[in-house]
């Protein structure tokens, strides 16, 4: 999404400028093209050789530089910028761009430019909760202006409250967000499903799996890079939320399964990349289970007690729902079941460790799906926990594609190229 991008970053005299170097640095190494605007007060926080370094190209704070190229040089650089960014985004500078003055680099490359734009304020949090502060800001929203909320924590004064400039892993999602607006996927809603179920034994205990949450996540920002509206529903895992994104947290199957029927009625595409427990404790205890203890999980205390040995207790499971199945089969009837406003393109995963294309081949037909994405969860370089993944696409019409081991970015923009074709063709 920043490959070959032109982003212009435009740096105020904030406490969290030094924040920007490393902003600075990731959008330089995802393959953006990045020009360093300063203000005359930014200059006092962070020098600018330690942005052209970070860049690899000049910085530019002198709207009035002596070599006679200024003229031109706040037109071109608002002229060739796919996004403006401004980070930190200072009360002052915020004011300024309020009321279209441009009298430094930043406000005057703000006001030229037809690129969108990206405010990310950092302030004391007084400054930020000034009504002054906050008119600007809507004011600035109302053109169209994106802006990156200040987090709540504790601040460069000490105080604490709302005014810390996001992780940069928060500002780049923005970045890809807004470059995105307009992608393939702009003006879909989807919904995608990540993590795997916890199944609860008792209040501190559950059963769960080896999922990561990496790919539902790297398909929940690859949607919204390409413009979609993303609905997250993620079990719990420690990835965070991605920017931009709606996340419904669940914790179960059971959970899952009512965020999701709920999530796609008005929905264009289901992703199900999440590992849903195909079993869960029939009832779980409603306290903690003590060792040596006569409590039984999932089953019921007289038919435990009979089974019951020495060394331990039995755990009696029962059958999940099976989502994508249940949605098949609820789709097929006439009323009563679930009623969705627009057909929906639906994707399944299907981790196997032995026959991976067989078990996929009936999944598909089973569930009635478009696609069914098959991967061999016992290889190190696929599936659960690995940064890369190694899958077969099964398509409706028969026809099955193998990829090559990439990235699970990657297998994300594949899933969604083809989501993207049937969606034209739906
Ligand atoms: C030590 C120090 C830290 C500052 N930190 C911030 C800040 O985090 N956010 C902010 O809006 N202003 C901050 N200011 C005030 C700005 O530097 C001041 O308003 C300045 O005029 C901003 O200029 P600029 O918007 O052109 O960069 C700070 C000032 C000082 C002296």
């Amino acid at each position: 999404m920043l490959l070959n991008k032109h982003i212009i970053v435009g740096i105020c005299g904030g406490i969290a400028s030094y924040k920007a170097v490393e902003l600075v640095s990731r959008l330089q190494q995802a393959g953006a093209v990045v020009d360093v605007i300063m203000t005359e007060h930014a200059e006092d926080f962070v020098r600018p050789l330690t942005f052209s370094t970070m860049s690899h190209r000049p910085v530019y704070s002198d709207l009035w530089e002596p070599s006679g190229q200024a003229a031109e040089r706040h037109i071109a650089l608002a002229e060739i910028a796919e996004a403006l960014v401004i980070v930190p985004a200072t009360a002052n500078t915020i004011a300024k761009l309020a009321h279209g003055m441009a009298d430094n680099m930043v406000t005057a490359v703000a006001l030229a430019t037809k690129a969108p734009l990206l405010l990310a304020p950092a302030m004391y949090k007084e400054m930020y909760m000034h009504p002054a502060t906050q008119a600007n800001l809507a004011l600035l929203r109302e053109r169209g202006a994106v802006v990156v909320e200040p987090e709540v924590g504790r601040l460069a004064s000490g105080a604490f409250g709302p005014g810390r400039l996001p992780e940069t892993s928060v500002l780049l999602g923005a970045i890809s967000m807004l470059l995105g607006r307009k992608g393939d996927l702009a003006g879909r809603k989807v919904v995608v499903t990540a993590g795997g179920t916890q199944e609860p034994i008792d209040p501190v205990r559950y059963i769960g799996n080896r999922s990561s949450g990496k790919m539902g996540y790297a398909l929940a920002m690859e949607a919204r890079d390409r413009g979609a509206h993303v609905t997250l529903i993620s079990g719990p895992v420690a990835l965070p939320a991605p920017y931009g994104v709606e996340v419904h947290p669940v914790m179960t199957a059971l959970q899952m399964r009512d965020a999701v029927y709920n999530a796609i009625r008005n929905a264009d595409a289901l992703v199900m990349s999440a590992a849903v427990a195909d079993f869960r404790p029939l009832e779980a205890a409603a306290h903690k289970i003590k060792k040596g203890q006569g409590e039984f999980a999932g089953m019921p205390r007289a038919a435990g007690q009979a089974e019951r040995d020495a060394d331990g207790f039995p755990l009696y499971l029962t059958h999940n729902p099976d989502i994508l199945g249940g949605l098949a089969a609820q789709l097929g009837q006439p009323e009563g079941g679930i009623q969705l406003q627009r057909r929906l393109i639906r994707v399944g995963f299907a981790a196997e460790t032995d026959d991976v294309l067989a078990h996929a081949q009936s999944k598909l037909v089973a569930k009635q799906l478009d696609l069914l994405i098959a991967n061999d969860v016992s290889r190190s370089d696929s599936g659960f926990g690995a940064d890369t993944n190694k899958v077969f696409i099964f398509h409706a019409n028969g026809a099955v594609e193998d990829l090559p081991v990439m990235p699970k970015t990657e297998v994300a923009t594949a899933i969604w190229d083809r989501v993207v074709s049937l969606l034209g063709m739906a």
